[in-house]
C-alpha cells in the first residue's frame, strides 16, 4: 500500500495538470493539484486566494432545511444522494473555491460500533459513555466497507464537483474522545481530563484506537477521490502546550504522517488554539487552521514559515454589516500575506442565523481584492 500511495504522489506532482484524471485503485481519481485551493495550501501562488467556510452545508441555507425535513442527521450521513447534494448547495450559491464533504465527525465512531445519535441543537450524543477499559473493546477498529456509503458519496461528489476540490475530513483523536467520555458535548471536558490526568494508560489506548479509525476513514475519502483532508481538532484548545504535546499531539501527529505519502494537503484546525498553533504545525500539516483570536501574521510567526495558514474572520462578523465584513475581510487578507499561502475562512464554523448573500458577497469580495 505504501509504496503505492508513494507512486501516485509522485504522479500528482509531476503530471497532475496534464493528465487530470487518474486511475487509482478504486477507481478514476480527479487530481486538483492546479485549483487555486490546492496550490494556496502548497504555498504556491495562484489567481487569487481561495476562500471556503467551515459549515459552509448546512442550516443558514433555506434549501439545505427544506432536504432534511424528517430526516435525521446521522441517517442523511448515509444516503449517498442526500450528502451529495447537500455538499453541493453552498458550491452552487456562492462560488467557492472548494467544496467540504456533507458528514459529521461522529460518522466513523459509530460505524465502529458506538451507539450514538446526532441532536438537533445539541450535537453528538452516546448512549453509553467510554470511560473503562471494558467499555474501549465496543470501539472496533473499522474496515472500508463499514462506510461504504463515503466511498459512493466522495465518488459521486467528484464526478459533479469537476474543477472543485472536494475537502475530505474527520475528527481528531482528542476532540473525538470528548463526546465518547463525556457522553455529548461539554463545557468543561472534566471527565475527558480526568481521564486524560488519571489513568493516562487507558486514555492513550482509547486515543490510538481513535488515531487508527480516524486513518481508516481519512484514506477511504482520499481513495475515493478528496483533493484535501481537513483534521478538526476544535475542543483541543481546552489544553495547555505541555498536555497537548504530551497527551494529544502523539495520536494525531499518528493521523498526519500516516497520510504524508497519500499526496494531498492536509489542514488541522482547532478553536482557542492560539497557543498550540506551533504544535498543531509540528503534529504534521500543510495547512494550519487558526481562530479568529489570532493574527495571521502573528499565526505565521507563531507557527514557522513552511505552512500554509487557513482561515479566521470572526463569524459574528457577518452579522455587524457590510462595511464591517468588507473591512474586516480585507484586514484579515493584508495579515494572510504574511504567510507562505492563506486559504481564507472564518475563524469557525458558520452561524446557522447567517444570511447566506452575506456570504456570497463575501467570497466575491475575496476574489476581487486578492486577485491579480
Ligand atoms: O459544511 C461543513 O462544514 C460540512 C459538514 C460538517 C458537519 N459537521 C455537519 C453538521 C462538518 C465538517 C462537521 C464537523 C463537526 N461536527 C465538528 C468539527 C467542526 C466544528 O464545528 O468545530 C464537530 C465538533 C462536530 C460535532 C457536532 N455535530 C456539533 C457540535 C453539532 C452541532 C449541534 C447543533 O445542532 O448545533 C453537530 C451537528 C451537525 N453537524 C449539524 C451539521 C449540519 C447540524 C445538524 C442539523 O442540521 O440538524
Amino acid at each position: 500500500m505504501g509504496k503505492a500511495y508513494a507512486d501516485l504522489a509522485v504522479v500528482r506532482g509531476r503530471h497532475a495538470a496534464a493528465l487530470g484524471v487518474l486511475a487509482w485503485h478504486h477507481g478514476p481519481v480527479t487530481v486538483l493539484q492546479d485549483s487555486p485551493f490546492v496550490r494556496a495550501c502548497r504555498g504556491l501562488p495562484g489567481p487569487h486566494t481561495p476562500v471556503w467556510f467551515m459549515r459552509q452545508a448546512g442550516r443558514s441555507l433555506p434549501e439545505y432545511r427544506k432536504i432534511r425535513q424528517g430526516v435525521g442527521m446521522l441517517e442523511s450521513c448515509r444516503r449517498p444522494d442526500l450528502v451529495t447534494e447537500i455538499t453541493l448547495q453552498p458550491v452552487r450559491r456562492h462560488n467557492v473555491d472548494a467544496a467540504i464533504f456533507f458528514s459529521d465527525i461522529v460518522v466513523p465512531v459509530a460505524a465502529a460500533g458506538i451507539d450514538l445519535d446526532i441532536v438537533a441543537g445539541t450535537g453528538p450524543v452516546v448512549a453509553e459513555p467510554v470511560r473503562t477499559e471494558a467499555d474501549l473493546a465496543r470501539l472496533r477498529p473499522i474496515v472500508p466497507a463499514d462506510v461504504d456509503f463515503v466511498t459512493e458519496a466522495v465518488r459521486l461528489l467528484v464526478a459533479e464537483l469537476g474543477a472543485t476540490p472536494l475537502i475530505g475530513f474527520a475528527g481528531a483523536p482528542f476532540t473525538l474522545a470528548s463526546y465518547l467520555i463525556e457522553g455529548g458535548p461539554s463545557r468543561t471536558y472534566l471527565k475527558t481530563k480526568a481521564m486524560m490526568y488519571g489513568a493516562p494508560e487507558l486514555w492513550n489506548a482509547l486515543l490510538a484506537r481513535l488515531a487508527e479509525i480516524t486513518l481508516t476513514f481519512l484514506r477511504v475519502q482520499i481513495d475515493a477521490g478528496v483533493s484535501a483532508v481537513q483534521l478538526f481538532d476544535s475542543w483541543a484548545g481546552a489544553l495547555s502546550e505541555a498536555d497537548y504535546r504530551r497527551f494529544v499531539m502523539p495520536h494525531s501527529a499518528a493521523v498526519l504522517n500516516g497520510l504524508i505519502d497519500a499526496g494531498v494537503p492536509r489542514i488541522h484546525f482547532g478553536v482557542g488554539t492560539g497557543v498550540l498553533l506551533e504544535a498543531m504545525g509540528e503534529a504534521g500539516a500543510d495547512v494550519v487552521g487558526v481562530d479568529w483570536r489570532t493574527p495571521l501574521d502573528e499565526a505565521t510567526r507563531r507557527i514557522g514559515p513552511d505552512r500554509a495558514v487557513q482561515g479566521n474572520l470572526d463569524p459574528a462578523i457577518l452579522f455587524a454589516g457590510w462595511d464591517v465584513v468588507e473591512r474586516e475581510t480585507r484586514r484579515v487578507l493584508d495579515q494572510g500575506k504574511a504567510a507562505p499561502g492563506h486559504v481564507f475562512n472564518l475563524g469557525h464554523g458558520v452561524m446557522p442565523e447567517t444570511d447566506p448573500d452575506i456570504l456570497t458577497r463575501l467570497v466575491a469580495l475575496v476574489h476581487e481584492v486578492s486577485g491579480s
